[in-house]
């Protein structure tokens, strides 16, 4: 990462920080390592994402629907989805600090080499053949498995307890209600089930920042169809998540599709694409699209006896539903939107969210606080935005030019002055985040422009 890239990191963090978006989890304890909470702001910014995702790939479509799964389900679950067994990052330890690192991590950061998928045996070789140190310079530990899974206790009875798993992606949930969801909504196939919620992992490298942390959120949509209608589902996944991204504003310049090789795929994935962006520790990955074929009904099928086969009405045939997946991630789509709506312009920052994004729609300014009739007729619009459901601020400190940069650092498109004029003909003075171009607006013309 260069020095000016590095630099533009810090600033977000402590921009998010300041204004309410992102704070580090149990601060006044501490911290917790990799977790963060949410501020007004950046719940705010959640919400607008979940909201345009859902209304995009749910409500406007006739063949998919939503779910609201459990965050802990049978253990069962995991087994047969097969993450107790092969979800797992290969890591090694550093023999002096005792620090863990993930070993792909450390092989291409020094080598360049993408070792994602390695087996331990892979690792050590590598590690040897380029004389592979960890980060701080000393001898690496053979490399190991690591499961990934949060466990947890569940039970009241001490010795009754049993252990169970935080869920580490949100579709299995999806797969294992795949009978009910069907027969329950009468849906023939192909038809998608969707679901947003949180995920868990104990990740080995966390960060930067919220990129990788150990509870996220994901955006998922599973797609059960004939195998023989796989490629097309794929192929329309990756156009249409493409598109969506752009439509909420996100630079096509900074985003890009890659084809993950072999090794790097999930022991589920039979195809696998990644959604990255350039960030400026690189490009990484923030989606992807998977061709699951029928691995998780099939593995659910086995290990719970249920019958997931699907008999076809035209033709009679029978088959196991394949399965196409998009997955974003929530949290994570957060940050390449912030860090894509950073900018410096002269002598502002402003955050240049996509209105149906950004924390607040509009800002209300009484042009001084020492009227009465000038602050009470703000009072008035500021409390009439609120009633039409607009998230407003109010700001009426300072002067009019330092609310306008307030504003423009936590991206809100529309600042509202009310002022002498306002009196005479009822219009206000509304400049735009953007332009920072101002234009006189009739109060009841006010919902129209900014809702
Ligand atoms: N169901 C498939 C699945 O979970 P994944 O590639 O492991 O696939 C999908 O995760 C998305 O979830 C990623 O592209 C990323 O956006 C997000 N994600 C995964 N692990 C994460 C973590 N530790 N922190 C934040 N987001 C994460």
């Amino acid at each position: 990462m260069s020095e000016q890239e590095h630099v533009t990191l810090q600033k977000i963090i402590s921009l998010t920080k300041r204004r309410g978006f992102v704070y580090p989890s149990s601060e006044i304890y501490g911290g917790w390592e990799a977790t963060y909470d949410f501020g007004p702001l950046g719940a705010e910014v959640l919400r607008n994402i979940r909201n345009l995702w859902w209304e995009e790939f749910v409500t406007k479509q006739p063949d998919i629907m939503g779910l609201d799964g459990a965050l802990i389900s049978h253990p069962r679950v995991w087994e047969a989805s097969g993450h107790v067994e092969s979800f797992a990052d290969v890591m090694v330890e550093d023999l002096v600090t005792h620090r863990r690192y993930r070993a792909d991590h450390v092989i291409e950061e020094s080598t360049g080499i993408v070792a994602d998928g390695s087996s331990p045996q892979e690792i050590d070789d590598l590690i040897v053949s380029h004389k592979i140190k960890s980060p701080a310079g000393n001898p690496l530990s053979k490399a190991k498995s690591f499961n990934s899974l949060v466990e947890v206790q569940v039970g009241t009875v001490e010795n009754a307890k049993t252990t169970a798993y935080l869920r580490g992606e949100t579709c299995q949930p999806i797969f294992y209600n795949f009978n009910l969801v069907r027969e329950s909504m009468r849906k023939k196939i192909p038809f998608g089930i969707a679901q947003i919620g949180k995920a868990f992992r104990n990740e080995i490298k966390v960060g930067p920042f919220i990129f990788r942390t150990r509870e996220f959120e994901q955006m998922e949509l599973e797609m059960f169809v004939h195998p023989r209608e796989a490629d097309i589902y794929f192929d329309r996944f990756k156009m249409w998540s493409l598109e969506w991204l752009k439509s909420i504003g996100l630079n096509s310049e900074r985003l890009r599709l890659r084809d993950q090789e072999f090794k790097e795929r999930a022991h589920y994935n039979k195809i696998a694409t990644d959604g990255e962006y350039n960030f400026p520790f690189g490009w990484k990955e923030f989606m992807g699209l998977h061709y699951r074929g029928d691995w998780d009904l099939k593995r659910h099928g086995e290990f719970s006896g249920e019958n997931f086969m699907y008999k076809e009405e035209e033709t009679g045939e029978e088959f196991i539903p394949h399965i196409v997946e998009y997955s974003i991630g929530l949290t994570r789509l957060m940050f390449v939107l912030l860090m894509d709506a950073y900018k410096e312009l002269d002598d502002r920052v402003v955050l240049s969210l996509d209105p149906r994004i950004a924390p607040y729609k509009a800002a209300v300014f009484p042009l001084v606080r020492n009227k009465p009739e000038i602050v009470e007729k703000a009072q008035d619009v500021y409390n009439t935005l609120l009633r039409l459901g607009i998230s407003t601020d109010w700001d009426d400190r300072g002067n009019i030019g330092k609310r306008y940069l307030s504003q423009d650092e936590i991206g809100t498109p529309s600042c509202i002055t009310v002022d002498y004029q306002t009196l005479d003909d009822n219009t206000v003075t509304v400049r735009n985040r953007d332009t920072t171009e101002q234009m006189r607006v009739p109060i009841e013309e006010l919902d129209e422009l900014i809702g």
